[in-house]
């Protein structure tokens, strides 16, 4: 059975001190969660999180990674300063960074690919835009995508993958894709890993739906067959919010 995974997003939310207070809160909410708990939280709120979250089934994520070892690379941090602090996760490709800061397929590969490396676990995210999908893009967009973000990448290292499905036209705007439209697309998105590693690999990798989901429409999606886990914004920012959706089974 693949454990699922819920984790928060934070963006470029919560300083120090909101976030010790965030994690506080958050640690007996979540203590019993059946799921796998994480907070990708921004790089200067890591240590502080990490050490609220100590002993606790909260695993602490960052948002970004640059691919190279190091260097000059003004305002990146690299997998090692990750690794060295502690993160269990990173998050790669999030629409932000691809929309905002001209994140390709390739830039996605290669700091997945460098977080892997450096034995990080790598949420990779994928979606397509409104304009996207009215064209009926989606498929095509999630599956070059998919492909890209995954050129080079062993099998055994797909192991520490987790792709997390999330329509650009559902994120913030508290327009949720149905859960019966985010199953279809994450079929697709697992039929490619399928092709390219094996139904084996692809059916236990555990892909997320992310975008407006929140406590009243966690359990809906997280019912579907093809969803393993959730990538949540807003609703991360707030401990009861978030509690309420790692805990969508109870
Ligand atoms: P919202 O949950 O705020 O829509 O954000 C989703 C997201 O982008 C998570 O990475």
């Amino acid at each position: 059975m693949k454990k699922p995974i819920i984790a928060g997003n934070w963006k470029m939310n919560k300083t120090n001190a909101d976030t010790k207070a965030l994690i506080t809160e958050l640690i007996p909410l979540v203590k019993d969660a059946e799921c796998e708990v994480v907070c990708c939280v921004p790089f200067t709120d890591i240590v502080t999180a990490r050490k609220a979250a100590r002993g606790t089934n909260i695993k602490i994520g960052a948002q970004n990674v640059h691919w190279a070892e190091k260097g000059a690379f003004t305002g990146e941090i690299s997998a090692e300063m990750l690794k060295e602090l502690k993160v269990t996760y990173v998050i790669t490709g999030h629409s932000e960074r691809r929309q905002y800061f001209a994140e390709t397929d390739e830039t996605v590969n290669k700091r997945t690919k460098a977080a892997l490396a450096a034995g990080l676990k790598v949420i990779v995210c994928v979606g397509e835009t409104l304009a996207e999908r009215e064209s009926n893009k989606t498929a095509e967009v999630v599956t070059r995508q998919t492909i890209g973000a995954l050129a080079d990448i062993s099998k055994q290292d797909l192991k520490r993958i987790v792709i997390a499905y999330e329509p650009v036209w559902a994120i913030g705007t508290g327009r949720t894709a149905t859960a019966q439209d985010a199953n279809d697309t994450i079929k697709i998105i697992r039929r490619v890993v399928r092709k390219l590693y094996g139904r084996a690999s692809a059916n236990s990798l555990r892909i997320q739906y992310g975008g407006s989901m929140n406590p009243k429409n966690a359990a809906e999606l997280m019912a579907m067959p093809q969803i393993d886990g959730g990538l949540i914004g807003g609703a991360s920012l707030k401990a009861e919010d978030f509690a309420k959706v790692v805990n969508y089974n109870k």
